[in-house]
């Protein structure tokens, strides 16, 4: 790939996908910065500067999505990467969940996903390339308390991704999983799973908090061509956390 690649990454007006965005404009990539925050994308873009563009996206709604990721193609030409990182992380006890909250949890982290994986996936299969990296969670590993509907979504994105791999392959298209351990993001600090620092660190390999930046990185991995012999897999990356 001697040309400049074109990626979308969603969720990525804040935390781990502001920094996603950062790493792979860092690598060369032009990115689009796409939320349901658009000031918040705008504000990403902004920071980012150059080739970097900013787009108001709900990757819950079939008709934005088709949308955006339409504009997308005909402003740039070309779709090399997707980065499935916007997500719901509840805090939500079991004795409290209700069908309305794991609904709207599903409807984002894999209806989205599902959205934005086939509109985006029938760009790539049209150039015979493409790298889909999806955030999924080292909460399906360790089995978290009082988010059952969140690690049922992070379970989905794992098993989509292994499913999808052998169908997609031979459109020249990886899709990989990455899985972080518990992150200081905006958004963790804004319900209950901000108190998890405070068990999680003493079983990490390292005693600090991760933060956003420790997680980019891999994404830029799966991202690039060094990837391309890697499909279907799950990389976690928690400090060590979790070790399977
Ligand atoms: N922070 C953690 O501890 C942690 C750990 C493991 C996995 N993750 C995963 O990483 C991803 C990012 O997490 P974060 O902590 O940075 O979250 P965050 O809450 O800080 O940011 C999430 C972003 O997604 C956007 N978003 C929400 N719904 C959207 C929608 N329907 N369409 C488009 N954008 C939408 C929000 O506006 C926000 O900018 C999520 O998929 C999350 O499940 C986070």
């Amino acid at each position: 790939m001697t040309e400049q690649r074109v990626a979308i990454v969603t969720g990525a007006a804040q935390g781990i996908g502001a920094a996603i965005a950062k790493e792979l404009a860092a690598d060369g990539v032009t990115v689009v910065v796409a939320d349901i925050n658009a000031e918040g994308a705008e504000k990403v873009a902004a920071e980012i500067g150059g080739t970097a563009a900013s787009q108001k996206l709900d990757i819950s709604d079939e008709a934005n999505v088709a949308q955006a990721v339409k504009e997308v193609e005909d402003e740039f030409g070309r779709i090399d990467i997707l980065v499935n990182n916007a997500g719901l992380v509840p805090f939500t006890p079991w004795d409290e969940m209700t069908f309305e909250g794991w609904k709207r949890t599903f409807n984002v982290n894999a209806n989205g996903l599902f959205l934005m994986t086939k509109a985006v996936g029938d760009v790539m299969k049209k150039a015979g390339y493409g790298r889909i990296v999806n955030i999924s969670s080292n909460t399906f590993v360790a089995g978290t308390p009082n988010c059952a509907d969140y690690v049922a979504t992070k379970g989905a994105v794992i098993g989509f991704t292994r499913a999808l791999a052998g169908e997609i392959g031979k459109h020249g298209i990886t899709i990989n999983a990455v899985a972080p351990g518990i992150i200081a993001s905006e958004g963790v600090f804004t319900t209950g799973h901000g108190n998890g620092f405070d068990y999680v660190v003493p079983m990490q390999a390292f005693g600090r908090r991760g933060v956003p930046a420790d997680i980019a990185p891999a994404v830029a991995f799966l991202a690039s061509e060094k990837a391309a012999w890697i499909t279907g897999q799950t990389l976690v990356v928690d400090g060590g956390h979790t070790r399977n």
